[in-house]
């Protein structure tokens, strides 16, 4: 199998992250903060260890970073930990469902939302969201970079926007860390949502949210914390208040490698890399006349993603073709982010996404090239 779903999951992991998981679960796998015994200790700084590594690749402190199971649960933390009735936010039309959804949910508990309209590549304006800007605004969600077509976001400048109108600028990180140069003081981020299982390329059932200190934040599950157990009133104070229930001991070992690993390669290597690999795709098919590719035509200006579709196939046929004759994993449709096809003009039928990792090598996309040149020359329908 070539496997180029990458932004699904990252395929196959390093194999530090293997070996600390396997390590972890046969050697000292014990209940972290809820007992004193040698095993539990060795749990308790393996997480510790984790939070510095995840704190120190933001720019952030420990105490700000707090695991979740994944983005998606970070997402909601952050979102339902924060907002409230009588709030505006604003976000962008190339959210995710993880976005998205938990914004429809709070809409029903009286928070108003703001969807700012993107460019057919995918790229929102800071402009367009200053411009919506309202005196109840508390808070601007944006992506890092689309799960549909990588269109990287202007952080920085929305960040700075958003600290001189005082409001909580809120990022979702899925698709860009590990990829990008994301800190939280440079790009004016209060709080940030990150996979584990991504460009991380921590196990899955991992992620974490970064909340600045000072923000006001409730935690969205209550109870136990292995912190004031004599008290059934559930704590608030971070990290361990936000993270109710054993945590993921194995999980997080193996994401402190993974992110050990970005840092060792470098994640300017990363990102040039993965550009490499997407720009073998630009030149051996933007010229096919049956192939429509979505997105920044640069693909500096985009993470590891190529989207397009072949004329008078389905994505889902385009997709079980490179499956089932050529061996080769994407994802077709719509990436769980309806507004973003909205946005590039593939409301009816999503599009193909191929999605380089790392351990792509060349070869492997110069193979998925010419496997959706023969199926566009072969397979589509006039
Ligand atoms: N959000 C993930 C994707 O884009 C699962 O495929």
């Amino acid at each position: 199998m070539i496997y180029l779903d990458n932004a699904a999951t990252t395929f196959p992991k390093p194999d530090g992250v293997v070996r600390a998981v396997d390590d972890c679960m046969r050697k000292w796998c014990a209940n972290p903060g809820r007992a004193g015994h040698a095993a539990a200790m060795k749990s308790g700084e393996a997480v510790y260890s984790a939070r510095k590594e995840a704190a120190g690749l933001i720019g952030a402190e420990p105490q700000e970073i707090i695991f979740t199971s994944n983005c998606t649960d970070a997402l909601n933390l952050g979102l339902h930990g924060i907002l409230g009735e009588g709030d505006h936010v604003v976000t962008t039309m190339m959210e995710h469902n993880s976005v998205l959804r938990p914004l429809d949910n709070l809409r029903k508990k009286g928070v108003e939302t703001t969807v700012v309209q993107c460019s057919r590549e995918g790229k929102v304006r800071s402009e367009d969201i200053r411009s919506v800007l309202r005196n109840n605004t508390r808070m601007i969600v944006c992506t890092a970079a689309s799960n549909v077509t990588g269109t990287v976001m202007p952080l920085r400048e929305i960040g700075k926007m958003a600290r001189k109108n005082n409001i909580l600028f809120f990022v979702d990180a899925s698709q860009g860390m590990g990829i990008m140069d994301i800190n939280v003081e440079k790009d004016g981020i209060d709080i940030l949502a990150v996979s584990g299982h991504k460009s991380l390329m921590g196990p899955q059932g991992t992620g974490f949210l970064y909340v600045r200190s000072g923000t006001e934040i409730r935690p969205v599950k209550q109870g136990g914390t292995g912190t004031e157990s004599q008290n059934i009133h559930h704590p608030d104070n971070m990290p361990e208040g936000f993270e109710a229930g054993t945590l993921n001991v194995p999980g997080i070992a193996g994401l402190a490698e993974g992110i050990r690993f970005i840092k060792r390669e470098g994640i300017g290597k990363i990102f040039r890399y993965e550009e490499e690999l997407i720009s073998i795709l630009h030149r051996e098919l933007a010229d096919q006349k049956n192939i429509k590719i979505y997105g920044p035509a640069l693909p500096e200006e985009k993470v590891g993603i190529f989207a397009f579709n072949i004329e008078g196939l389905s994505s889902e046929e385009t997709a079980g073709l490179l499956d089932e004759k050529y061996g080769i994993a994407v994802r077709a449709g719509y990436h769980c982010a309806p507004l973003a096809h909205r946005a590039i003009g593939t409301e009816n039928g999503g599009c193909v996404r191929v999605s380089a990792g790392y351990f792509n090598t060349k070869e492997d996309i110069y193979r998925a090239a010419a496997a959706i040149q023969q199926i566009a020359a072969n397979f589509h329908r006039k």
